[in-house]
């Protein structure tokens, strides 16, 4: 089960309706309503045009985090109507997201004119050229307000309408990586496919459009997918690839770029990849060079790309000096994990995505970790629960990695726990001759025993990860890897400066760190 947010934020220009609004979801949902201008009203004792005209908008804002903050320790529960720039304040905005459900409303600038009237008590709006002064704020709020769960449409819907909107975004929340203007979401449920002709027509103006997919997947789901695009009233160019890691080249990129560029796309298209982790690492390479840059929105269809390779923006293709040695990277407009798409998913590729849930439960914390021994038969037999909350965490522990460092500089580094080794493997036996999830397996183990030589990690957890992942049915024994044939693969790898290399050492579980390490002392560990 998804879990209803307990926090409502309502967030919003002026004149969107955030007050009214909040009252009708309080009364449909029996949460408390809020209205954080009253509040700050009946703190200071003043009207808030009195606050702005005494202490600035400077001094204003810093009334308003304040009482925001002490509803946060005070309320567990309840939906905020918020001032129309408490989200200008960086830090706040943040915490809000995290805290609850943040949700913007939103109108046409004529509208919001309409109901502000002459802006009167509105300091903010002098009450000349209200309509004017409406466009400006929106323009210099515009990265704060695209930073939430979701917007929502107010133009001529009652609030009773909009309750039922805002009420829906709070049952099922997204993930969100709030990047300003460019912020994506997350959507992780069942049957939830549907929504991808609304995704698309929020990514792209243009009618043309590519979607690509592989030789398995098309048939399956992307041309129903198609199908119903087509209805939406796009012209779509399908891309069928050949499926499979050793298909990962800059040959099936051409045959994008190729089909794009042959089908008349403009900067306005957009590319949808339905597919494993390979098609959506190819088509938002491809997204991504094509007229220098157009939207992807991916719709994952292992578990291996809903629980990592769809969000974070990677993209690439291998070569024979490594895997993914040249990309990009591209953030997507938007990611629908539709969990019906795995319906069809091969055991063996589900055990594959199971890999990468146990790194980021090790990465995550103890409760992950014990969460997933708890689940492990329920995730081996598809279960839809289990399933879907494994994606979750993933998901949830991804958007806040790559929110923290886009670019891998720092803490993103961590999710390539499993990935030193494991690329190593996968380039030596050639791209195919192992599967991703399964390298990745064999990788962490390695990195538990690397992690113990240099004094970072026990014994006691390495047998723990071994009994999770041999549990989940992946590979552990590493000894046939052991070989120089694979090490000299680990000293091509990206990860590698200089003598020393950068290894994901894991701890106990939500212990975990990187390290550059001197190669020659690692191959000795793993050797030993
Ligand atoms: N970009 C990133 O951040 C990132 C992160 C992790 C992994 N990756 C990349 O992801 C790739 C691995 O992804 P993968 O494991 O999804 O591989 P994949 O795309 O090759 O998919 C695995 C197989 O499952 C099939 N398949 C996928 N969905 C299906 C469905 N619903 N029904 C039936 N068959 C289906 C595919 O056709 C393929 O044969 C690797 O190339 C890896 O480098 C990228």
């Amino acid at each position: 089960m998804s879990h209803p947010a307990a926090r409502i934020f309502l967030s919003g220009p002026m004149g969107s309706g955030k007050s009214t609004v909040a009252k009708a979801v309080a009364a449909r949902t029996g949460r408390p309503a809020f209205d954080l201008d009253d509040l700050i009203e009946t703190r200071s004792g003043k009207t808030i045009a009195e606050v702005f005209s005494e202490r600035g908008e400077q001094g204003f804002r810093a009334l308003e985090r304040e009482v925001m903050r002490e509803l946060l320790v005070q309320e567990p529960r309840g939906v905020f109507a918020l001032g129309g720039g408490t989200v200008t304040d960086h830090g706040l905005r943040r915490e809000l997201l995290n805290q609850g459900v943040l949700l913007t409303l939103r109108a046409k600038t004529s509208e919001l004119a309409r109901r502000v009237g002459h802006g009167q008590g509105r300091p903010l709006l002098d009450g000349q050229d209200v309509a004017g002064r409406l466009r400006a704020l929106l323009d210099a709020r515009a990265a704060a307000y695209g930073e939430s769960h979701g917007t929502i449409d107010t133009d001529g819907r009652d609030a009773d309408e909009i309750a039922a909107s805002v009420i829906a975004l709070a049952d099922e929340p997204p993930q969100v990586v709030p990047r300003g203007e460019q912020t994506y979401r997350i959507e992780v449920g069942f049957g939830i496919r549907g929504r991808l002709s609304e995704r698309v027509a929020a990514m792209a103006s243009s009618t043309r459009m590519v979607l690509v997919t592989d030789q398995n997947v098309g048939p399956i789901w992307a041309q129903g997918l198609r199908g119903d695009l087509i209805l939406a009233g796009r012209e779509v160019q399908l891309v069928i690839l050949a499926a499979g890691e050793q298909h990962k080249t800059l040959a099936s990129v051409e045959q994008i770029w190729q089909a794009a560029l042959g089908f008349g796309i403009d900067r306005g298209s957009g590319v949808v990849a339905v597919g494993g982790g390979v098609v959506g690492d190819l088509g938002g390479f491809a997204a991504a060079s094509l007229l220098r840059g157009i939207p992807i929105g991916h719709v994952p269809t292992s578990l291996l790309a809903m629980v990592d390779s769809a969000v974070g923006g990677k993209t690439g293709f291998d070569t024979a000096h490594g895997k993914n040695l040249i990309g990009a990277f591209h953030q997507p407009s938007f990611v629908l994990c539709d969990v019906e798409l795995l319906a069809t998913l091969p055991d063996a590729e589900r055990r594959n995505g199971l890999a990468e849930v146990v790194k980021s439960a090790w990465i995550e914390g103890d409760a992950a970790v014990v969460q997933l021994e708890r689940d492990r038969d329920a995730l081996l037999a598809a279960d839809r629960e289990a399933t879907m909350a494994a994606i979750r965490m993933s998901v949830r522990l991804k958007a806040r990695i790559v929110t923290e460092d886009e670019r891998e500089a720092g803490s993103r580094g961590l999710l390539n726990l499993g990935h030193t080794l494991g690329h190593a493997i996968e380039a030596q036996m050639g791209y195919g001759g192992v599967r991703h999830g399964e390298a990745v397996s064999l990788g962490m183990v390695a990195a538990f025993r690397v992690a113990e030589h240099f004094g970072a990690g026990s014994a006691a957890s390495r047998e723990r990860a071994v009994r999770l992942l041999s549990g989940l049915g992946l590979p552990t024994d590493i000894s046939p890897y052991l070989k120089d044939e694979v090490f000299k693969f680990m000293t091509i790898d990206k990860k590698k400066r200089g003598d020393d290399i950068h290894y994901v050492l894991p701890g106990e579980p939500g212990h975990v760190t990187l390290r550059a390490l001197p190669l020659r002392e690692v191959i000795a560990a793993l050797r030993a």
